[in-house]
Order: structure tokens, then C-alpha cells, then sequence
């Protein structure tokens, strides 16, 4: 069976080698940001349809045995799911994978930082588009600026690293304090990540004009001037900067103006046991009904293997022709 990247099975249609599978473990969270799940209540999941923590243990192994070697945990918010860290704790007790992150909103961040650590977690990817809490508020719909603030640098002083904080850009909102979020990098570790805001669901029609990260480049680079920091093998979809001597980073995704399709190496699976395979497509492969009705791993590995051969080549955001009608609550990014 593979062990490493280079000799996953799970190869697509366009050649691109699949290692990486990010699994959303609950569609609930605590704050409702506008570009993530803004406007109306939205519709949970039902309980019974979330895939127990002993399921995706066991779909994380089968994927393993393919090829996964990386895995991110996201949500909704992972740590609004009870017993969160006794499943990452699992999931670190599976052979074969090399690294394993968390996304989170860093809200409940502090009061686990201590297990996490224990268990070996060291990376953690925290939304804050800004550094106002009153901003926050609005953008999040919490009072939580300060919980959070406080979770990045408790973080850092534990030792997790990289820290990334992912900052949504967008006009009209935070776009004056771009410069500011970006600064923070001479004064700290943190890779601060610039991301063009994608059109999720209703979000679709009020976002015609996102702010890209060109722009955003050219804001930043009135403060000193960026050098580009070369990629690493584990590197994600963002383009990597630093300002000269500054401890921290910058970073672009994305995900609107230039994609980053044709290096994509990753699967999703959804909390309710689907396995989605491009973030911007709805298409997705119900993998929870076979896993419920007694398949065999073998069957379960064909099932991941059919829908890697039908991953689309590409998103189509640029043409608006994308169908995403998902929030991306319930997707975790
Ligand atoms: P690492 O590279 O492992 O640190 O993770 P990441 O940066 O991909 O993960 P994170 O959960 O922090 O996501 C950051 C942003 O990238 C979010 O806006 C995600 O929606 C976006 N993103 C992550 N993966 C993809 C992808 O495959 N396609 C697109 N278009 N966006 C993605
Ligand atoms: N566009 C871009 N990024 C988004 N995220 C959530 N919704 C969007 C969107 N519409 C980001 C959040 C979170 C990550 C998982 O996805 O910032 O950090
Ligand atoms: Fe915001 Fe993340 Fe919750 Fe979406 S899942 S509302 S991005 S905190």
C-alpha cells in the first residue's frame, strides 16, 4: 500500500496526485460571518445524518491506505462538536499521516490549546478579517474579538507554528485595515493570508465585485516591499511574501482571480459523509450510505477512487458558470 504522496492511488483524471483530504466534522458554528453563512437561519444537518467520529476514523484509514497523507480538520466550527479533541487525538494515532491541521474561528480556541499541544497538533489556520472588535461583531455577529485576539497569541507563545490567520477581504468592510492585519507580520510569527472572497450560495449575487488579491498586493506593498518566499513541498493554494526581517508572513489566495486548479491534491468530506471532491462544485459522492450498510473497505476504497476519477478539471468562478449553491458553513472551506 502507498505510503507517500507521490504514490497515492488516488490520482484524478488530469494526472494530479491526491494526498490531502479536509474533513468537516460538524456544519454548526458559533458565529455567522457574512461571507460564510450570513442572512437567514440556515438549515442544520440532522443529527443522524453527521457521520459518527468511529466513521470518518474508519473512512480516514481507508484514505490513508490510498494515499491521504495530509488531513485538516474544519467545520462549520470543529470545536463546537463535543469531543473534538479525543477525535484529533485519534486521528493522530493513524500510521501513515504525516500532518495533521486544524481551521477554527478561534473563539474556543484557548481552552483546548493545552490538549492540542499535547497531542501533537501544531498548526492551526484562525479566521479574523479584523482587528476592530466592534468591526468583528459585525462581521461575525459575536462579541468575540478579544477571545480570539487572545487564542492567536497564546498559540504562538505555546509553540504552535506556522499560525496562519486567514483574513477574507472585502470591499467596504475590512479594506481599511488591510494594511494594518498585514503590519502585524513585523511584530509577530503569524502568516497573515489575504483571501479573495469566493461566491458561496446567496452570497453568489452580492459579491459581483470581490476585492482581488492583485489589488491587495499593491495596497500592502506601500508599507516595504514583498519578497517571495519559495514554495514548500506541504504548501497550500497561498502565493507566500514577506516583508524584509519581519518574523511573519503574507500571504494571497486566490481563489477568484487566478486559480489554483490544476495543482489541487484535495478531497473533501463533508460531516454528513459525502465526499466532495472541488470545493466550487456541488457535485458530490455519497459515501455514509455504503458505510451504513455494512460495505467492506475494499467497497469504500472503490467508492473514494470513483470519485477522485471524476474530479473536475477546474472551478469556473471567473466565468460565473460555477454551481455552488452550498453555504460554505457547511462545507469548512
Ligand atoms: P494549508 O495550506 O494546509 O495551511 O490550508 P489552507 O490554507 O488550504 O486551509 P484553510 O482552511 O485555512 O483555508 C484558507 C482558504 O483557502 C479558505 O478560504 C478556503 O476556502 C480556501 N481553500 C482551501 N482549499 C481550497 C481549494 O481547494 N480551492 C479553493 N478555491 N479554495 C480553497
Ligand atoms: N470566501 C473565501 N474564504 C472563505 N472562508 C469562509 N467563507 C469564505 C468565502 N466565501 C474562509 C474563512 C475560513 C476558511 C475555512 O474559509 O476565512 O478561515
Ligand atoms: Fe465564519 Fe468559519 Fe463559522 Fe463560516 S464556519 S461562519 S467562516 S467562523
Amino acid at each position: 500500500m502507498p505510503t507517500t504522496s507521490d504514490q497515492t492511488e488516488l490520482i484524478d483524471a488530469y494526472q494530479r496526485h491526491i494526498n490531502y483530504l479536509r474533513i468537516s466534522i460538524t456544519d454548526r458554528c458559533n458565529l455567522r460571518c457574512l461571507y460564510c453563512a450570513p442572512g437567514r437561519p440556515i438549515k442544520k444537518m440532522p443529527h443522524e445524518s453527521i457521520l459518527r467520529y468511529e466513521e470518518i476514523l474508519r473512512l480516514v484509514k481507508i484514505g490513508v491506505r490510498l494515499g491521504i497523507t495530509k488531513v485538516r480538520v474544519t467545520g462549520g466550527e470543529p470545536f463546537v462538536r463535543k469531543g473534538c479533541c479525543d477525535f484529533l487525538e485519534k486521528l493522530t494515532a493513524i500510521r501513515g499521516l504525516s500532518d495533521i491541521s486544524l481551521t477554527t474561528n478561534g473563539v474556543l480556541l484557548k481552552r483546548h490549546l493545552n490538549r492540542l499541544h499535547e497531542i501533537g497538533i501544531r498548526r492551526l489556520n484562525i479566521s479574523l478579517d479584523t482587528l476592530k472588535p466592534d468591526k468583528y461583531r459585525e462581521i461575525t455577529s459575536v462579541s468575540a474579538f478579544d477571545r480570539v485576539w487572545e487564542s492567536i497569541h497564546a498559540a504562538v507563545e505555546m509553540g504552535f507554528s506556522p499560525v496562519k490567520i486567514n483574513v477574507v477581504a472585502m470591499r467596504g468592510i475590512n479594506d481599511d485595515e488591510l494594511k494594518e492585519l498585514a503590519r502585524l507580520t513585523f511584530s509577530y510569527p503569524f502568516h497573515v493570508r489575504f483571501i479573495e472572497q469566493m461566491p458561496f450560495g446567496e452570497v453568489c449575487r452580492e459579491n459581483s465585485n470581490p476585492l482581488l488579491a492583485p489589488d491587495i498586493k499593491e495596497r500592502i506593498e506601500t508599507i516595504a516591499p514583498l519578497s517571495a518566499v519559495s514554495r514548500e513541498n506541504n504548501d497550500g493554494p497561498a502565493r507566500r511574501y514577506r516583508f524584509e526581517g519581519a518574523p511573519g508572513e503574507i500571504g494571497f489566495i486566490t481563489a477568484v482571480s487566478q486559480h489554483f486548479c490544476s495543482e489541487c491534491n484535495r478531497l473533501r468530506l463533508t460531516a454528513d459523509g459525502r465526499i466532495r471532491t472541488c470545493l466550487l462544485s456541488d457535485h458530490t459522492t455519497d459515501i455514509k450510505t455504503a458505510l451504513r450498510s455494512g460495505a467492506s473497505d475494499e467497497m469504500l476504497a472503490g467508492i473514494f477512487l470513483a470519485a477522485v476519477a471524476d474530479k473536475p478539471r477546474r472551478h469556473n468562478l471567473q466565468n460565473h458558470s460555477s454551481s455552488c449553491l452550498n453555504k460554505m458553513i457547511s462545507i469548512g472551506g
